[in-house]
């Protein structure tokens, strides 16, 4: 039934607790394909050690961001959900795509840039190939449409020109995928200690963050120290990146436009507001908390997701690499 559907894929990497920001920029928005498309939403771990990662805490991590998509409601039933290292295609197609991306291309990704300045004694070649692999992780299922953060969006013009450069060599062989990036601000949800950084999960400042899995005394305390302006007014004006980052996620959790959000906020102060903000995040995210905690007690559970989804997205990938092989020239596999 499935093959009439067209495909959305997207994947998170397991390298830190996952944020507010990847929850509204990106999983809060999953589920709603999962009906109408054939979704397969990965648990990236290769990409995750282009960055050091500590052994045991990138295992622990793999399960809890595999046990976090079924929290935020995507169904196992309905969606592929799996981890990367799994299915040897992703590794294979990434090889094969890297002959076919350019040094330049490469050279000009932001997030390239911006990691080889943080991990200056790591500048590794799979932090530079990155991209490549994130194009063969979304070719290898035909995709058409990938659900992202505007952070992405580079990433996912570099993998459009690689599938069309590849199709242009060989003839059709990729659907050229769309990035789907939510209209609303939340696609990019900002630093709550300084409002003109993404937030991102491997920040080591605490305060910087709010994790999906933070206590809702802890939600509220980080939101009470965000860093805004001098003023006290709460309107989205030029300057004000702090205010504005902030009437972003309120408006993500209550559905809000920035227009309600001032006038509800009208001579109310910032601490008024702060605290609005942090109890509408803590209140959305309870119930996710509490079927996250059931799930990581559920071990067995998640061992059969993993395993079902590995099978079907192994079974899924042959095609299109078996297509491939055959386009570069690769010879026939020997069956053993
Ligand atoms: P990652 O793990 O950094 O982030 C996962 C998803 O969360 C989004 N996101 C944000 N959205 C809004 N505001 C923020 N502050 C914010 N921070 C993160 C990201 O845009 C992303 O959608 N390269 C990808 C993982 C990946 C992938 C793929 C994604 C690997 N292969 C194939 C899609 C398709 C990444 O590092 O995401």
């Amino acid at each position: 039934m499935y093959k009439d559907k067209k495909v959305v894929f997207s994947g998170v990497q397991p390298s830190g607790q996952l944020t507010i920001g990847n929850y509204l920029g990106a999983i809060k928005n999953f589920a709603e394909f999962s009906d109408e498309y054939r979704c397969y939403y990965c648990v990236v771990d290769e990409h995750a050690i282009t960055v050091r990662q500590n052994p045991a805490e990138l295992r622990r991590r793999t399960y809890e961001t595999l046990a976090l998509y079924i929290a935020c409601g995507l169904d196992p039933e309905k969606n592929v959900l799996f981890v990367q290292s799994h299915v040897s295609g992703h590794a294979e197609l990434g090889w094969i795509l890297d002959c076919y991306t350019m040094f330049g291309e490469l050279s000009r990704m932001t997030q390239f840039k911006d990691k080889s300045k943080k991990n200056t004694d790591n500048i590794n070649a799979g932090l530079f190939t990155y991209p490549a692999l994130m194009a063969a992780d979304i070719l290898l299922y035909q995709t058409e449409m990938v659900p992202v953060g505007s952070d992405q969006k580079q990433h996912l013009e570099l993998a459009r020109n690689i599938a069309e450069r590849f199709n242009g060599i060989y003839g059709e062989t990729f659907v050229v995928p769309e990035p789907f990036i939510n209209k609303t601000p939340s696609a990019r949800i900002m630093s709550l200690a300084e409002p003109t950084k993404k937030m991102s999960k491997s920040d080591e400042n605490e305060n910087a963050t709010v994790r999906i899995l933070d206590e809702k005394d802890v939600i509220i305390k980080k939101f009470k120290r965000a860093v805004t302006d001098s003023g006290s007014e709460v309107r989205a004006l030029d300057g004000k990146d702090g205010i504005i980052n902030l009437m972003s996620i309120y408006g993500a959790f209550t559905g809000k436009s920035f227009e309600e959000i001032e006038r509800e906020f009208e001579g109310r102060g910032y601490g008024d507001f702060k605290l609005c903000v942090g109890e509408a995040c803590a209140d959305a995210l309870a119930p996710v908390r509490e079927e996250f905690k059931r799930l990581m007690n559920d071990k067995a559970y998640l061992e059969d997701v993993i395993a079902k989804g590995a099978m079907e997205a192994y079974r899924d990938s042959l095609k299109t690499m078996s297509k491939v092989r055959r386009k570069v020239g690769f010879i026939e596999k020997p069956r053993f």
